[in-house]
C-alpha cells in the first residue's frame, strides 16, 4: 500500500467507524469516494464490504476427519440467511491467482438472523479445490460466494414419514436437513425419519456422535449405519429387511453415483416417483475423444481430452462463461453449439450443431465451436 492510500485508508476507517451499519457506511463512503468505485477502498478497510460480489470470511476451520474439514463462513453484505436446508452454496477460493469455484452443500441450519454458513469438504484424490481447502484454508480467508440454490430440499409441510439414504460425504446436505428439523422441533413435531448411512470404515462416519445424540433427543429419528468393508453395499432386498415400510417413505439420497443409480433403478422398477437425488460428481469416463474447442467471438481455443468439460477448458484459457452448480443442475451454463458435437457426461447423450448445451457437463467429441 502506498503512503497516500494508507492515509486514505485511515480516513475511511475513521469515517466508517462513525456510521452505524454497513449499508449506511456503503452509501456514506460512496459519496466520499465519488467518482471512483467505493469497493476499491472499502475492501481495503474490511474485505467483506463489497457491493459488486458476495463475499464471506472463513471464521472457523474444524477438522472432521483426516481428509475432511468443515468451514464456517461469515457472509458479508448481500448474503441471504434464508435458504432451504439441503441446498448448496457456490464458493470461490483464490487459488494460484485465479478464483476457483465449486458447490458445497450447506450443513448449517438456516437461522433468522444474519447467520453463518457451514460446509463440509472432503478432499478428493487429485481434486484441485477440495485438497486446497482441506490442506490450506485457514480462518481469515476471504472467499467469494454464490447464493444458496438447488432443489434438493424437503417440501413444506415436511412429510410425516421419510427416509434418508446417504453414503460417505453425501451425508452433508442431509446433515443440514436434520439440523434444521431438530431446530424446528421446538415449534413443530420432528417427523418419523429413517436414515441409512453407509461408510467404508466405521471410523469414516462424519458427524457420528451428533447423529447418535440426535437419536436420543429425537425419538422420531433412527440411524442405521452400514459399514461396507464389513457388510458390503446394501441392496434393495436388504433395505426391505432393514426398513420394511421404505416403499411408503419419500426418500432423499446423496452419495456415490453407483449407489444413486441403483436406487434410481429400484424406484423406476417399482413405479415410484418420490426419490430425490443429489449428485456431487459425474462419471468422466464417457468414451469421448476430446478435440479443439473454439470459444466463439473470443477467438480463444483450447485442446481438450474427453474427460475435461468445456466449462473447465474455457477457464484454462481465461474464457469466463456463466456457471452455477457445475454439475448439470441449475442450467446457468447453457450456451449454443455452432459446430461439432459434444457428449453429456451424465447420461452419454450427444448434441450437435444448433443445440444448446450445458458446458459444465459436456465434453468434446472432436472439434467444437461455441456460439459466444
Ligand atoms: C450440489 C453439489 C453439492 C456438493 N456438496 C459437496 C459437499 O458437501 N462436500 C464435498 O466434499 N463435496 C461436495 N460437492 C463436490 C464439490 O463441488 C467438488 O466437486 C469437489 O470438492 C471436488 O472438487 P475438486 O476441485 O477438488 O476436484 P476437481 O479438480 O474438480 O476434480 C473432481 C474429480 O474429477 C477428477 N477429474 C477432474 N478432471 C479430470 C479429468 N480431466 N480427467 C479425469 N478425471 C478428472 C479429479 O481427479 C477428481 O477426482 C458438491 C457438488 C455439488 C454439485
Ligand atoms: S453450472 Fe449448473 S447446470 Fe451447468
Amino acid at each position: 500500500m502506498t503512503e497516500s492510500t494508507s492515509g486514505l485508508n485511515r480516513v475511511l476507517r475513521a469515517a466508517a467507524a462513525r456510521v452505524p451499519e454497513p449499508r449506511a457506511a456503503h452509501r456514506f463512503l460512496n459519496r466520499l469516494t465519488h467518482p471512483l468505485r467505493m469497493d476499491d477502498y472499502s475492501s481495503l478497510i474490511y474485505p467483506l464490504w463489497s457491493s459488486r460480489e458476495l463475499r464471506g470470511e472463513v471464521v472457523t476451520v474444524r477438522r472432521e476427519a483426516e481428509d475432511t474439514v468443515t468451514l464456517v463462513i461469515k457472509p458479508g453484505w448481500g448474503a441471504t440467511p434464508h435458504y432451504q436446508p439441503g441446498q448448496y452454496l457456490g464458493i470461490g477460493v483464490l487459488l494460484d491467482g485465479r478464483w476457483t469455484w465449486r458447490s458445497y452443500s450447506l450443513t448449517s441450519a438456516p437461522t433468522t438472523g444474519r447467520g453463518e454458513y457451514s460446509v463440509t469438504v472432503k478432499a478428493l484424490p487429485e481434486g484441485l479445490l477440495s485438497n486446497h481447502i482441506v490442506g490450506t484454508v485457514e480462518p481469515g480467508t476471504i472467499v467469494r460466494l454464490a447464493a444458496p440454490a438447488g432443489d434438493f430440499h424437503l417440501p413444506t409441510p415436511t412429510p410425516p414419514k421419510l427416509m434418508f439414504v446417504t453414503a460417505g460425504s453425501g451425508i452433508t446436505p442431509v446433515m443440514g436437513m436434520l439440523r434444521s428439523l431438530d431446530r424446528r422441533s421446538v415449534t413443530e413435531p420432528f417427523p418419523d425419519v429413517v436414515h441409512v448411512h453407509s461408510v467404508r470404515e466405521r471410523d469414516d462416519a462424519l458427524f457420528y456422535d451428533e447423529l447418535r445424540a440426535l437419536e436420543k433427543t429425537q425419538p422420531g429419528y433412527v440411524l442405521h449405519l452400514r459399514v461396507t468393508s464389513e457388510e458390503g453395499r446394501i441392496d434393495s432386498r436388504q433395505m426391505s429387511a432393514l426398513v420394511p415400510d421404505w416403499s411408503e417413505r419419500p426418500t432423499w439420497a446423496c452419495g456415490p453415483n453407483a449407489m444413486l443409480d441403483e436406487l434410481d433403478e429400484h424406484f423406476d422398477a417399482t413405479d415410484r416417483d418420490d426419490l430425490h437425488v443429489e449428485r456431487f460428481t459425474v462419471n468422466r469416463d464417457a468414451g469421448a475423444s476430446g478435440g479443439t474447442v473454439t470459444f466463439g467471438s473470443t477467438g480463444k481455443t483450447v485442446e481438450l481430452d474427453g474427460a475435461t468439460t468445456i466449462l473447465e477448458g474455457g477457464e484454462k484459457v481465461g474464457v469466463q462463461m456463466p456457471f452455477g452448480c457445475r454439475m448439470g443442475i441449475c442450467q446457468t451454463c447453457v450456451v449454443g453449439l455452432d459446430e461439432g458435437h459434444v457428449r453429456d457426461l451424465r447420461n452419454g447423450t450427444d448434441h450437435g450443431p444448433g443445440e444448446r448445451i450445458q458446458t459444465c457437463v459436456s465434453v468434446a467429441l472432436g472439434d467444437v465451436e461455441l456460439k459466444l
